[in-house]
């Protein structure tokens, strides 16, 4: 059987911690979509490692880790993390695997993707820059380059020939910047990305799953992210929801049982976009600062804001999601007054969906106000022991999202989890 670990909100829920933790009950931790533009964090020991591609499954010895179809792979950047990983005692020739479908991000992809945002001025996406977009548009264009294609003899003129088509597009673009320093990293980290397990990822995942093993799907970004559901154009390219694990992995829907779906205990944002329930006050600079809330990738401030819960109901919609992770939950413990937002006005009239699009109407979020708890909730390790407060506020959300919250993260180390 797959379950599925994925965000419900705008990205960085902390996916990275919570699939740490879940890993030692699977043979295989695969990443289905996304690629360095995701930043998954997590401790081990004290040692904080951000992972960008590498499947957050990577610290458990005896785990399994794929690289999906689904992926778009920066061979540079993976580079890096194998490094990082090797420092902290991991084997990743024996652990990680990847898939020769797989699409390359190329040095042009990059170029691409910052001549794009360029020219969109006031509208852009605040992309990541790491070539994203422009991947994801040359394999739909059916044009992009494959981790299988490394493998064969004609692959440098494959890639001289792509380069070409992509010099066109960036002249029309008017961008002229020299990427030669890239591209000599580019096939530096070639010649190392031809030294991996390069698997067919389907019948690999598919032959495990027939061997009765079992297999946990990382999900990148989160699901208002999502290239067809979420706040479109503000999102990533990819199809970050349950469905994606189908397609960027080679699993048939019925293989898939438990849905986790991960929500801060609060929303952020980075990058531009709508945000209803986002604070331009002190209590969202609270937030931005108690909860360290910049981005893991680029290190931008995030866009700070009350639990959303009718963008948490459309995501649990959307993903099928069966039980629910609520992250960062030590990071109300501050806070006098709590808000959830129940409901949405657009445009004046109450309508509690998620519009088609959400930065064209006027949004004034509904909340519910609740009692903060004020107690460091930290080191606590059971829920019985939780404040009164923290356990109205999951019961409230509980009633309200109608998918149950079964664990609570109170903390960024590997232990701080508490289940309900
Ligand atoms: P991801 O992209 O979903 O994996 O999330 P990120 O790693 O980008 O951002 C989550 C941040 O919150 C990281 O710095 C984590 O170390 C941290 N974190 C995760 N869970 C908790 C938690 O329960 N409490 C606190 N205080 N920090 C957490
Ligand atoms: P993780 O996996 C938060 C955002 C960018 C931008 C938009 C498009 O760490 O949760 P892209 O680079 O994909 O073209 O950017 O999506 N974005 C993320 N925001 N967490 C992420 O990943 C993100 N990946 C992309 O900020 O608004
Ligand atoms: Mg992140």
């Amino acid at each position: 059987m797959v379950d599925v670990i994925l965000g419900l909100q705008w990205g960085d829920e902390g996916k990275g911690k919570i699939v740490d933790f879940f890993a030692k009950d699977y043979d295989l931790i695969a990443r289905f979509q996304g690629g360095p533009n995701a930043g998954h964090t997590l401790y081990v020991g004290d040692k904080k490692v951000v992972l960008h591609q590498i499947p957050s499954g990577i610290f458990h010895e005896e785990k399994t880790n794929l690289i999906g179809n689904g992926v778009v792979l920066d061979a540079v950047t993976l580079r890096k993390e194998c490094d990082a990983v090797a420092a902290l005692g991991v084997n990743y020739k024996k652990n990680l695997y990847i898939s020769e479908r797989t699409h390359l991000i190329l040095p042009t992809h990059r170029a691409l993707d910052k001549a794009s945002e360029q020219s969109k001025g006031e509208e852009k996406i605040g992309s990541t820059l790491k070539g994203i977009g422009p991947t994801y548009m040359d394999k739909t264009g059916r044009n992009g380059l494959r981790v299988g294609d490394l493998l064969d003899k004609n692959f440098t003129t494959q890639y001289i020939k792509l380069r070409l088509k992509h010099q066109r597009l960036l002249d029309n673009f008017g961008f002229h910047e020299d990427i030669t320093a890239w591209e000599e990293e580019f096939f530096e980290a070639v010649e190392f990305l031809r030294t991996f397990k390069i698997v067919n990822g389907e019948y690999f995942l598919n032959e495990k799953l027939a061997l009765g093993q079992r297999v946990l799907a990382e999900g990148a970004q989160g699901s208002m992210l999502d290239v067809d559901f979420g706040t479109f154009p503000f999102v990533t390219s990819s199809n970050t929801i349950t469905a994606g694990v189908c397609s960027g992995l080679g699993v048939a829907p019925q293989k898939i049982k438990e849905v986790i779906g991960i929500t801060k205990a609060y929303c952020t944002r980075v990058g531009g976009g709508p945000f209803p329930t986002e604070l331009l006050d002190e209590t969202g600079d609270y937030l931005r600062n108690a909860g360290n809330e910049f981005g893991s990738t680029t290190g931008r401030p995030r866009r700070c804001g009350w639990i959303d819960g009718i963008a948490l109901q459309f995501a649990c919609m959307i993903n099928g999601v069966t039980q629910l992770v609520m992250t960062k939950a030590d990071i109300l413990d501050g806070l006098d007054e709590l808000k959830v937002c129940n409901g949405y006005k657009i445009d004046g009239e109450e309508k509690n969906f998620i519009p088609f699009q959400m930065n064209k109407v006027n949004i004034e979020p509904q909340y519910q106000s609740l009692e903060g708890w004020k107690t460091d909730i930290s080191a606590i390790s059971n829920f019985e022991s939780m404040p009164p407060a923290m356990k109205t506020y999951i019961d409230y959300l509980n009633n309200l999202i109608k998918v149950p919250v079964k664990y609570i993260s109170n903390g960024p180390g590997r232990e701080q989890i508490v289940v309900v």
